[in-house]
Formats: structure tokens, sequence, C-alpha cells
């Protein structure tokens, strides 16, 4: 196994951070990521996939392991459906585009994704009314401490909102190393409802869409107002959206009926933070080289040479203006290592 030293980190984050492993090796099948599991003389490890979801702010002292498994195969498949298996070095959204070319539905709306398709189930990925929870079947993960092959069940992965088992209770335990999705290849179910996707396909003057015109749309509506990684480095939604209780709700929304919300199944509601940091003047202004995207406030950008703590500050200045001027609190969906 080739094992370099002090590798800049840079191209492996979609912030675009300059940060360097003290050691870092790729693999590219199982067997190897097992064999580098068991390397004893690195005590650290630190597994990095994609790098669209984590913010680093120091150099990462470790045996950084780059995950590069790749391979899609169909495993099962009726008239109606398939299950397909994706390594999870998969580019997330180059294996949506392959689902659409074979018509099989179900990824359409969480087209351009950035990320690979691995740490998708880590924080059940979402976008336009879709979330990955709806068409995972299984995930498969290598255990860190045994290098054992577990299968987990899409009840096992307890999947929330931005949320799953492998953000708690398995936190750093485990390594996904395949997620199988069951999708239709018939009778597609289409979400169109979310708003921005109906008056996108109208403006398009497509009245019967089609999975693929479904992802087209999303595409344009996500290079509206979200930046591309490759020339603007950010992590998506830097926060979550906050989530609270009725009474907290009702007592937010008299001082400010004007504010966006969607009220969930449980009698809670959510709060775009986008609007609550736009709210706080901070959408579009920049600090250094950190900023909050001029058209979409929950994202937090990189215009070149910001540190990771630069943007970690500039996150937190904007939570406790949120907190002061709201009484909201909002976190970060990102992972902030270091
Ligand atoms: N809004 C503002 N100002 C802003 C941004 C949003 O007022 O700067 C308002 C909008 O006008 C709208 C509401 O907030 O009324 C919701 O905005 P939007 O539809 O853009 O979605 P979001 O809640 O801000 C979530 C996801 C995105 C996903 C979109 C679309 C989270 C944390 N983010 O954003 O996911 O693409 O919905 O489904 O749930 C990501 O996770 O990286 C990501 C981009």
């Amino acid at each position: 196994m080739n094992i370099q030293e002090y590798k800049s980190l840079k191209s492996y984050n979609t912030f675009g951070i300059e940060a360097k492993a003290r050691f870092f090796c790729e693999v590219n099948s199982l067997e190897d990521l097992s064999k580098a599991l068991q390397l004893n003389e690195y005590k650290e490890k630190f597994i990095l996939s994609g790098g669209s979801n984590i913010l680093i702010t120091n150099d990462i002292n470790a045996l950084v392991i780059h995950l590069n498994l790749k391979g899609i195969e169909v495993v099962k498949e009726t008239d109606d459906d398939v299950i397909i298996k994706v390594m999870a070095g998969e580019n997330w959204h180059k294996m949506v585009r392959w689902t659409l070319d074979q018509n099989y539905g179900g990824l359409e709306n969480m087209s351009l994704i950035p990320g690979n398709t691995g740490t998708a189930p880590i924080q059940n990925i979402g976008a336009y009314g879709v979330e990955l929870k709806d068409t995972m079947f299984s995930c498969e993960a290598i255990d860190k401490k045994t290098q054992e092959l577990k299968t987990f069940t899409n009840e096992d992965c307890q999947f929330g909102y931005r949320d799953s088992f492998f953000k708690n209770e398995g936190k750093g335990k485990y390594v996904i190393t395949s997620v199988n999705f069951k999708l239709s290849k018939k009778n597609h179910v289409l979400r169109t409802t979310y708003g921005a996707i109906e008056t996108e396909l109208k403006n398009r003057n497509i009245l019967q869409p089609t999975i693929q015109h479904i992802s087209d749309a999303v595409i344009a509506i996500r290079q509206s107002k979200l930046p591309d990684p490759a020339e603007l480095g950010n992590s998506g939604s830097f926060f979550k959206n906050p989530i609270v209780s009725k009474s907290e709700f009702l007592k937010f929304s008299k001082n400010h009926p004007d504010a966006p919300y969607y009220k969930l199944e449980d009698d809670t509601f959510k709060i775009p933070a986008g609007w609550l940091i736009e709210s706080c003047g901070f959408k579009g202004k920049r600090f250094g080289d950190a900023g909050i995207h001029e058209k979409q406030a929950l994202v937090l950008v990189n215009f070149g040479n910001a540190s990771g703590d630069e943007i970690k500050d500039l996150a937190h200045q904007i939570m406790a203006e949120v907190e002061k001027r709201f009484q909201i609190n909002i976190y970060p969906e990102v992972n902030i290592i270091g």
C-alpha cells in the first residue's frame, strides 16, 4: 500500500481548505480497506470520501484513508422494480444520472448533490421533497475494529432529518462500503409538488414530466442558487433547518408573520435557517475569504484562501446572531474536523 506523507487535502474537500494529512493512502477494494484499517502502526485513522460534508480546521494527524471503491450493479429485478448496489466511492450525481439513463426512478429529485454515494446515508441527504431513506434498501459497512462486513437495513439506519444511526450510536465505528437502492422501472412516482419544481416545469412548458425532466428541472434550480464547489468552495447547506415545538413556533410567528415554515407530522415546525440568517443581514456578506453565499444564506463559501477556523468563526458568529435575534438555535449540518 502506497502511504504518502504530509499530503495536501485541498483538492479532497469541497470547501477547498488547505490542510495536510500526516499520512494518506487510497483504497480501491474492500481488501485494501480492510488491510489499511489493520495497519496498527497508525493509531488514528480518518476515513475520507467525497469530502463534501466536512470543514477541516487543522492538519489531520492520522492515516487518512481515501475511499475509492467503485462499481454499480443490478442485484435483483422484477418487472416493476430493481435493486442496485452502488459502491461507496461512486460520485452521487454520476450515479443518479446512470439510474436515469436506465429509466430507473426514485433519485431524480436528488440530482446534483455533491459528494459520494457511501456518505449519503450518514446524514440522510435530501432535496426537493425526497430523502435518501425513501429509496435506500440497505447498506453494507465494515466494522472499523473487527473488519467484519455488516448489512444495515433501512430500519437499522434509524433515519431522521439529516440524521442516522451513523451520526449517533454508530458514529466513527463503521465505514459504509456500498449502498443498495430500490428503484422503480415503470409507473414512476413523480414528486413535483415542491414549489420550485412545478414552476420550473411550467416555465419549460412540460405538462407530462418524466423522471429525466424532473432531474433537469432540479439541476436548473440548484444551479441558479447553489454555488458549484468546483468554482467556489462550499459544502452545501452549512446549517440544518431548526425544528421547534408548537409553542415556540407560535411565539416566533406572532413576531414574524412573514417567515416561511413547514409544519411537520408530529406537530413540530421547521423554520428555514436561510431565512433566519438572511434576516440577520448576513446574506452575501464577505469577511476576508470566508463568506455567506449571495443567493442562499444557508451556504458558507470559501473565496479562495479562507482557513477552516475562519469559516468556523463565521459560523459561530451567525449562530450567535440568530439566537440573539430570534431565540432559536441553529446547528451545523457539516462535520467540523479538528
Ligand atoms: N430562504 C430565504 N433566504 C435564503 C435561503 C432560503 O429566505 O437565503 C427561504 C426561501 O425563500 C424559502 C425557504 O427559505 O422560503 C426554503 O429555502 P430552500 O427551498 O432554498 O431550501 P432550504 O430549506 O434553504 C433545504 C436543504 C437543501 C436542499 C433544499 C431544497 C437543508 C439544511 N437544506 O434548503 O439541501 O437543496 O432544501 O430541497 O435541509 C444541503 O443539504 O446541502 C442542501 C443544499
